[in-house]
């Protein structure tokens, strides 16, 4: 039997990873100063022991504004590159690549925890808010608790695009193999592409070309400032949730993208408006590879799926359909650290536990002959 996809080493530029397995960025709230600490080496350790190919860290902002929460990892400072060190060092040692994926939360940011309860935060006017936020205007995401933006002038939207190549700089200096960009949920570049969230009249709003601007300008940064030899992933959401951005935007979007250097379209959708719940598309198994594989064929660029994909034989079934390259695995790794490694046994590629660090390994393929006798 020839080796399953999922566990085909995937090559992007000068990098590779060991299988196509991918820990999806996932926030823990847990940072004090965007800094990495031993919570997050853990938490996320345990996913390069679990032998996933590639690692990605949470979001991290670019500035401190562009945070969602106080507790969210950042890239704003040099001072943050050691703390992050860290974790790529453990995580490349274990044999993944190390991702991050950068951020600027606009109008999303200073929000409460997914988990926190609005009534136990006092109203909005109680001082919720802990610093401005901005956008494309001054309209708010429409959520219990989202702020009031401030409009980004052209010149500041100009600092920001020079703060997503920093970034991308420290991430380098920090020993990432891969950056992603966070372009989706609704977050600051979601907020400029769609027309519901971007009403500006001057170039970098009115038409899609106009909408596109600052997000392909930010991209072009990131990818001056990341080494050539290194991959560059975007997160989009394929669609906005809103009625405002489509598929067929999507895939415009993507070539231009592909054109500036990415490599990867990390394939989300929703999350521009209104409550988490107002959902885009039905949550049922898959459900956004659909748009993994509009995004693949369309603009001809590689895709990471992303969404209740569970197990092994549905994510291989991904892969041999030819609808996405990665397949990124959120809620299922925080339930099973260890995935990537049980696929393999789901997969009967990995019978006798040679993908498991030898420490463990060499022991349950003992256990297994012990069970057998
Ligand atoms: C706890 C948690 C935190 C998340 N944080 C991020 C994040 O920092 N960046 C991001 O792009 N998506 C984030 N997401 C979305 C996940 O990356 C993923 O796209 C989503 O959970 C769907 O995949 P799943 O069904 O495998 O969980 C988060 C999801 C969860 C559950």
């Amino acid at each position: 039997m020839s080796k399953p996809l999922l566990f085909t080493p995937f090559r992007m530029r000068g990098v590779v990873a060991s299988n196509r397995a991918v820990v999806s960025p996932m926030v823990q709230y847990r940072a004090t100063d965007g800094m990495v600490n031993d919570f997050h080496l853990v938490h996320l350790g345990k996913f390069a022991l679990g032998k996933f190919g590639i690692v990605f860290t949470e979001n991290c902002a670019i500035e401190p504004r562009g945070r969602v929460t106080e507790g969210d990892l950042g890239l704003w400072d040099d001072s943050q590159i050691d703390s992050h060190k860290r974790l790529t060092r453990f995580l490349k040692q274990e044999g993944s690549l190390a991702a991050t994926q950068i951020t600027h939360s606009g109008r999303k940011g200073s929000t409460p925890r997914s988990f926190d309860k609005p009534g136990e935060l006092g109203p909005k006017e109680a001082g919720w808010q802990r610093w401005q936020v901005v956008g494309p205007t001054e309209l708010s995401a429409g959520e219990p608790y989202s702020p009031a933006p401030k409009q980004l002038a052209a010149a500041e939207i100009e600092e920001i695009v020079k703060k997503f190549g920093v970034a991308a700089r420290r991430a380098d200096a920090a020993g990432y193999d891969v950056i992603e960009i966070h372009g989706a949920h609704g977050y600051l570049l979601a907020q400029f592409l769609s027309p519901i969230s971007n009403t500006r009249n001057d170039q970098y709003g009115g038409d899609r070309a106009g909408r596109m601007r600052f997000p392909l300008a930010a991209a072009k940064a990131v990818r001056t400032n990341w080494p050539e030899h290194k991959p560059m992933f975007i997160r989009v959401s394929a669609v906005d949730g809103a009625g405002g951005w489509d598929v067929e935007d999507t895939i415009a979007y993507a070539k231009e993208l592909k054109a500036i250097g990415i490599d990867v379209v990390d394939t989300s959708s929703g999350g521009l408006t209104g409550l988490s719940t107002a959902l885009p598309v039905k949550r049922s198994l898959g459900f956004q590879v659909p748009f993994a594989a509009a995004v693949k064929r369309g603009a001809e660029i590689p895709t990471m799926a992303v969404g209740l994909i569970l197990d092994g034989p549905q994510a291989e079934a991904i892969l041999q359909a030819g609808d996405a390259d990665l397949i990124a695995i959120g809620r299922q790794a925080l339930y099973d650290p260890f995935w990537a490694l049980h696929a393999a046994q789901e997969l009967g590629c990995d019978s006798d536990f040679e993908m498991w660090t030898p420490e463990y390994g060499w022991w349950l393929e003992k256990r297994k002959n012990n069970l057998r006798k």
